[in-house]
């Protein structure tokens, strides 16, 4: 049976940050930051954390699907800042939301994690495991962030999105992933180091590290090549795509995208401008803005890409 979004939602902090704030804390301007990314604003968690903002995004997208918390089979969230090492932010937001008859884990493919997660719970509901899941993607890179570090700090944003996937006639028709081990190193966050009674690592917290060219050139590379795929496995046309929603890591690399698969920018709507990166957070987070801004009809075939540390890329054409 495909695999259907039937609901969507997202939760944003309360706190939000302008470039020009960011002028007092690095060595930038509002005109660097704009020119070369796009974005213009993020919001910074101060009292919100990775599970407090999945929670909401989870229950606003349960309201939008009309689906109660019994009815959640499995809970996928997709993320690389989760508040505890374990318990898992899935298994919190089963427990906060009451679905008691899900399974919960959680999965690290960075900013393709929401593409990664989806592509779970499709082979789940496909293969009939289950018939409704819950994928959350959520992200709080700001405590991963080294806020001297100019490179980095003022890209990257906090938030959760959420979709609630279920068995239906018609909606998921392709989905391609892949990953690229051995570039890893182009974007990295070290966890704790081994450090026990027989080894004293001197262990140090330590930051995201970007080659952003290196990230730059695999994106506007990997991304086009991945959707083309998709929609070839699917067996449509750019042409038939309403739209384009991809990962918000920088205007330049969507503006590439569309001009690698010849399609106009109109139909890549974005709003890294005021949200900046949210890793993967960022695509689940843009669907739900383009769905409650009603730009959705049923049957529109809209693309989902995302792409980021790993390396990993995912893409999925959906029948909305
Ligand atoms: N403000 C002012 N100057 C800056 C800033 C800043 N915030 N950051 C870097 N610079 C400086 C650099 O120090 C360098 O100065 P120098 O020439 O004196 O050495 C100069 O700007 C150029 O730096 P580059 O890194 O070459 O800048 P580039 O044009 O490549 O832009 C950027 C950097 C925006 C990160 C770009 O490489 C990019 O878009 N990469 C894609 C990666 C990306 O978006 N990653 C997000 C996370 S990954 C993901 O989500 C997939």
């Amino acid at each position: 049976m495909p695999a259907r979004i039937i609901g969507t939602g997202s939760a944003l902090p309360e706190k939000v940050v302008a470039n020009q704030e960011l002028e007092m804390l690095v060595d930038t301007t509002d005109e660097w930051i704009k020119s070369r990314t796009g974005i213009e604003k993020r919001h910074i968690a101060v009292t919100e954390t990775t599970t407090s903002m999945s929670v909401e995004a989870a229950r606003r997208a349960m309201k939008d699907a009309g689906v109660g918390a019994e009815e959640i089979d499995l809970i996928i969230v997709g993320t690389v800042s989760g508040d505890l090492c374990f318990p898992s932010t899935a298994c919190q937001i089963q427990s906060a939301i009451q679905a008691s008859n899900a399974t919960a884990f959680d999965i690290n493919a960075a900013c393709a994690g929401f593409l990664f997660g989806l592509s779970i719970a499709e082979a789940y509901i496909k293969s009939g495991i289950i018939t409704t899941a819950l994928v959350v993607g959520a992200e709080t890179l700001s405590k991963m962030m080294d806020w001297k570090d100019r490179s980095t700090c003022v890209l990257f944003g906090d938030g959760a999105g959420a979709a609630v996937v279920k068995g239906s006639d018609a909606g998921i028709m392709s989905m391609v992933q892949g990953s690229d081990g051995a570039r890893g190193g182009a974007l990295t966050c070290h966890n704790r180091a081994v450090n026990n009674p027989y080894v004293n690592n001197g262990f140090e917290t330590d930051y995201t590290k970007m080659n952003g060219q290196e990230v730059y050139k695999f994106a506007v590379k990997t991304v086009p090549a991945a959707i083309t795929k998709a929609m070839d496995k699917a067996g449509i046309s750019a042409d038939q795509v309403k739209y384009f929603l991809l990962h918000q890591a920088n205007i330049r690399i969507i503006e590439a995208v569309a001009k690698k698969i010849g399609q106009s920018i109109e139909k890549f709507p974005t709003n890294l401008q005021e949200c900046g990166n949210i890793s993967a957070g960022s695509v689940p987070i843009l669907l739900d803005f383009v769905n409650k801004e009603g730009k959705l009809e049923r049957g529109d075939i809209i693309v989902l890409a995302g792409f980021g540390a790993g390396l990993t890329w995912g893409a999925a054409v959906l029948s909305w």
